[in-house]
Formats: C-alpha cells, structure tokens, sequence
C-alpha cells in the first residue's frame, strides 16, 4: 500500500510533501520520511509513526530544497521503524516505493558482493543501491531501463538523484503512479488525492511505464526507452475540501452521511419521472450474457454476496462471487457469455486489479463499480459503474459498502427487468421502494443511543459472533468483520444454520451474539436458531424490522429495530446498526478509529 509523494519546483517543498503525506495516510501509517536535496546533497528525515511526528522532525532540522520525494508506509519487508521508513537513500540517490520487490533476496546478495552495506531490512534499499551501480557505468535513463529490468514483483517508484536538482523519476509495475501538472513545478503521487491540493491536470502512467519529471516538463517512456506520449486528465474538484466537519472521526462522519450518499447515487441511475433505471453507457445485449461473476475483497466482496442473492432472486443469470484473490490464482473456466463484475472502493486493490486484467487478457466482458473513477481499475474496465458516495477515508469501509451494494442492487434490478423476468409493474414497485430507503437509512441512524452501551459490552468480549439467513448472513460476515477490524475483537459470522455443525460449540456463559433476523422468509428459522445459542449461555442482541406483532421469542438481551422496508432493501438497514456498534466498541477502547492497527485504506500489494 504506502503512500508516495515527489515535487519538482522553483520554491521549497518539505511543507508540502508534509501536507500531501498528510492526506495520504489512509494508505498507510506506521512509518513516514522525506528526503531532498539540498546544494546537491541528499537529506532524509524519517521517523516512525505518524506524519504528525515528521512535520515536527522537519522543523528541527529545518529541511529546505526544492526537490523533494515523501512516504508514508505500510510494512511489508522488516517491520515499521524508523530504519525501515523510506525514502531508502544511498550517497548517490533516494528511492520511495510502494509494492514488494520479489527478489529482493537475490539482488541484495548480489550487490552484498560488490561491497554495498545495508542498513535496513526492506526490500526498496537494493533498489537505492541496484541505482547507484548502474549510475557508474550508465547514463541516467539507461540506468532507468536496466534497473527496472532487474526488479520482479510489483512497484512504484519514486526516485531523485545526487547533484540532479533539475529532475526526479517515477516508474510503475503493478502499483497505481500518478503525475501532475503545475506552474513552473510538477508532481508524483501514489494516486491523484495526493495531488489534487495543488494541480487537477494529471497523468497516470501503465504498467512498465516510467518518466522523467522535470520542473517545466515531464517525458514518458515504456520499460525499453522508447518516448510516449500520454493524456492529460482533468480531475473533478469536488472531493477537494473533505474534512471531518464536527466529527471527531470521519467513519462517523462517513456512517451518518449515508441516508445522503444513498440519495446522490439513486438520482445518477434512477429517472424518477420515469420511474426507470439509466444506465446509459451498457455497452452489451441483455440476452449476450448468461452469467455473471462478481469479484471483491474484503467488504467488498462482502456486497458482492449480498448481490448475489439479489441477482438469483431477480434474473435468470448463473451467479458467482469470488474473492479476488484466490480467482487470480485458480483455473478459470473464462465464459464468452459471462459478465466480469470487479468491486472496489478504492479501485486499486492489487488482488482484484489483477483479477480484473486476468479477465481482459481473456477477453472477457468487464464492469468496474468503484468509488474513485480515476482508479486503474475504472479506467481499465469496459463499464464503469461509480457509487457516487464521495471520498472515504475512514480505514473501514461503511458509506462504501452501502453505495456498493446499491449500484448492484440497481443493476441487478435493471437486468432483470430488461431480461423480462419481472413485469414492468414490479420493476416500477421495486424502484418506488428504493427511493424511500434514505430516508428510513435516517432513521435507522436515530438508533445510536443504545448502541453505545452495547458497544461497551462487545468491546471487552472474548469473543463474538454475528448470525444471519439470506441476506442477512453477508451481512453477518461484514458486521464481525467490522468488530474485528475496529476493537480487535475476535468476531466471526456464520449462517445462522450453520451453528449445530460445529460453531456452537464456542458459545459459553455470557457471550455477545447478535443476530440479524428481519421479518423475511428465514425470520422463523434464525429465530430457532437463536434460542439455541441463549439455551447455552450467549447474550443475543437482535438486529430485526418493525412489524404489527411483537417479537416472538424470549430471553433476548437487547432489541434493535430497523424500518419495515421491501425485504431485498433490509441489508441496507441492518447494516446501520452493525457499523456503529464497531464504531463503539472501538471508542470504548480508545483505539484509533480512523486507523486500525496494521491496516490501510488502498490495498495495493497481494
Ligand atoms: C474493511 C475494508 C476492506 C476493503 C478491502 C477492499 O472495512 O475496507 O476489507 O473492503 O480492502 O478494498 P477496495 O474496496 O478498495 O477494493
């Protein structure tokens, strides 16, 4: 993951790799540096933690130039310290990276042999020290050319030179490179949130791709030297100015923003004076497509099983889900008549971007539903289905995972309707449900109060786990993935029949269990299923939906209730309710809600 930062200009830059290091932290943050040069020399100040503690370093040592590349890491090789941050410096050259260099092994042995001493346990400093070698014998873009040939595994790179005030360098395999454009000054950055502070004209450089950075002008070149040359984006400036607002932590800000993101996302796909569903830009025939496959990680792949149950609900398509990565790596049958669906937030998690290029190589039909429209996975896929819900930068993923799982539920409807598996009557019914789902969204935020002394009570737990049937049961696997992540709470979700099979076997005297349970088709059965975990000791909080009747079970320990909404929309609702209880374990805890221990926001290494 890692963040990279590089700036060329005619003013000093430490103050500003600061504030872009700053803004990119969600990549990572157990460690961060800078380095520039200064009367030719190469300067370094690192440290480990945050970049709060960098920017006071920086002005210890009052770190001038105008040339400067910044970092902030997420550990891979050798653990987070202030050694192992980068840049990785040797007398001649300064290299930041992000991705994992697979034969570092190899080279250091190699450059070991030669006489190079090395002072970290990273992978990135042979990269430092593979760069001063070939300086001896090679001009600068030649040395360029051979290094990247030497390195296998995926990377980007950001690199500036002894007595080379008037450029830096910047390559790519595997992970996203981004350059910007500004007056008499130009950057690089690990993706373009980094840079939209100071430019909105970017380039994105492709695999094997690197360039030469200058103040005034930027050349691209492929792996072999030869000149290209690239588009220049304009980026939208509306994710600019995100700030926490009155929160004090943007997951809390990005959980009750939801009711709003929802809206904004159903007004670009919904014509409500139509009352039908646009997706303007589908480039296929309905009936070109017997299948579908829906490829995520993590929380995503979290929706893509929601979806799942609605595309088998609703379509006649074969439905698959896959973990990205484990898809990359299995013998894929690949289907002429088969839609690829890649989900990701981010749009650059190294695993589905490669599942995604697996399926492009094979010449499959690929759809993107991604937050960042710039990603290499939006730009790489065939449809492009943004979830229009803003920057996220919370480390967990909550307004994300709502807005992932309304553009497939929108298109899963779509589909349907367009393979005249549902009449127009039920289609127009079932978009007039979704538009009154941000506002029971809003209502289900008003739960808050006793969430709070719940979350109290998870937060201590030894252990927990989350129970569901249907829909219920994705949902179920995000919410224990959200305990997990957030209170480091071990938590696991299960289908709620899946319990007598083994599982039940961990519940003892006062274990938290929640158990989702809307009044759908599995209400009764989930509701057997919980009186069995209270019969051996557990403290079940039920996450259910209003209804005339009253519960019909005993012995619950506590009781939220959703709105009663069309059953396909309750994983919208009961997923509220499971986000905050997290959010209060962790509060409870003291933990760094926004960042959580050894995580990042942009997963971008395998
Ligand atoms: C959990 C979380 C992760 C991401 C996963 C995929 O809260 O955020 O599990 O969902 O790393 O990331 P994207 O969606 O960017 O591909």
């Amino acid at each position: 993951m890692c963040g990279i930062i590089g700036i060329i200009s005619t003013n000093e830059v430490s103050s500003r790799i600061v504030n872009s290091l700053k803004k990119l932290e969600y990549r990572g943050y157990d460690s961060a540096g800078i380095a520039t040069l200064v009367d030719g020399n190469i300067n370094e100040v690192k440290c480990e933690g945050r970049v709060d503690i960098l920017e006071k370093d920086i002005l210890k040592f009052n770190l001038k130039g105008d040339i400067g590349i910044g970092h902030v890491r997420w550990a891979t090789h050798g653990k987070p310290s202030k050694i192992n941050a980068h840049p990785h410096s040797s007398e001649q050259v300064s290299v930041v990276h992000n991705g994992i260099i697979e034969n570092s092994t190899i080279l250091k042995k190699f450059l070991e042999k030669k006489g190079y001493v090395f002072k970290s346990q990273t992978d990135t400093e042979v990269i430092a020290h593979l760069v001063t070698d070939y300086l001896k014998k090679n001009s600068l873009k030649n040395t360029i050319i051979k290094v990247l040939k030497k390195l296998h595994g995926s990377f980007a790179l950001g690199v500036i030179f002894k007595d080379r005030d008037d450029l830096m360098v910047g390559a790519r395999r595997g992970s996203p490179l981004a350059v910007g454009y500004g007056p008499n000054e130009n950057y690089l950055g690990s993706d373009s949130y980094a840079l939209k502070s100071m430019t909105n004209k970017i380039s994105y450089l492709e695999d094997g791709e690197f360039c030469i950075i200058k103040k005034d002008q930027i050349e691209f070149f492929e792996g072999n030297g030869v000149k290209i040359n690239k588009k220049v984006m304009n980026l939208s400036k509306e994710d600019i100015h995100y700030d926490k607002g009155d929160y004090k932590y943007f997951m809390e800000k990005e959980i009750d923003e939801q009711p709003s993101t929802i809206n904004d996302c159903i007004n670009e796909y919904v014509d409500r004076y139509n009352n039908q569903i646009n997706i303007y830009n589908f480039p296929w025939k309905i009936n070109s497509f017997q299948s579908i496959v829906l490829i995520g990680c993590g929380t995503a792949y979290h929706s893509c099983l929601v979806a799942k149950y609605w595309l088998e609900q609703n379509t006649n398509l074969d439905v698959s889900i896959d973990i990205a990565s484990e898809f990359r790596y299995r013998k894929v049958r690949f289907k002429k008549d088969c839609l690829y669906v890649f989900v990701s937030q981010s749009g650059e998690t190294a695993d589905t971007y490669a599942a995604l290029e697996l399926c492009k190589k094979n010449k499959m039909k690929t759809c993107a539903v991604v937050n960042v429209v710039e990603s290499s996975i939006a730009r790489d896929a065939d449809l492009v289905l943004p979830i229009y819900c803003g920057q996220e930068i919370g480390v967990a993923s909550t307004k994300a995972f709502l807005g992932q799982m309304l553009v497939l539920y929108i298109l899963s409807i779509k589909i349907s309707f367009d393979q005249k598996f549902i009449t127009k009557k039920d289609y127009q019914s079932k978009i007039k449900n979704l538009l009154s789902l941000s506002n029971s969204a809003k209502k289900t935020l008003k739960l808050d109060h006793k969430l709070l002394n719940i979350g109290k009570v998870f937060a201590h737990a030894k252990g927990c786990m989350f129970l569901g049937r249907g829909y219920s049961f994705p949902i179920a696997l995000e919410g224990a993935l959200k305990l997990k992540e957030l209170a480091y709470v071990h938590a696991e979700g299960y289908p709620a029949g899946e319990m007598k099979h083994g599982p039940l076997a961990l519940i003892e005297e006062g274990m938290p269990v929640v158990v989702i349970a809307p009044r759908d088709d599995h209400y009764k059965k989930t509701m057997s299923n919980m009186q069995e975990v209270i019969a051996r000791g557990a403290k079940v909080l039920l996450i259910t939906n209003k209804n005339k009747d009253e519960v019909v079970s005993e012995n619950i320990w506590e009781q939220i209730e959703v709105d009663k909404l069309n059953d396909e929309l309750i994983p919208f609702l009961v997923t509220i309710p499971l986000q905050k209880l997290a959010f209060y374990s962790a509060l409870e805890k003291g933990y760094d809600i926004d960042k959580p221990r050894n995580l990042a926001k942009s997963v971008t290494v395998e």
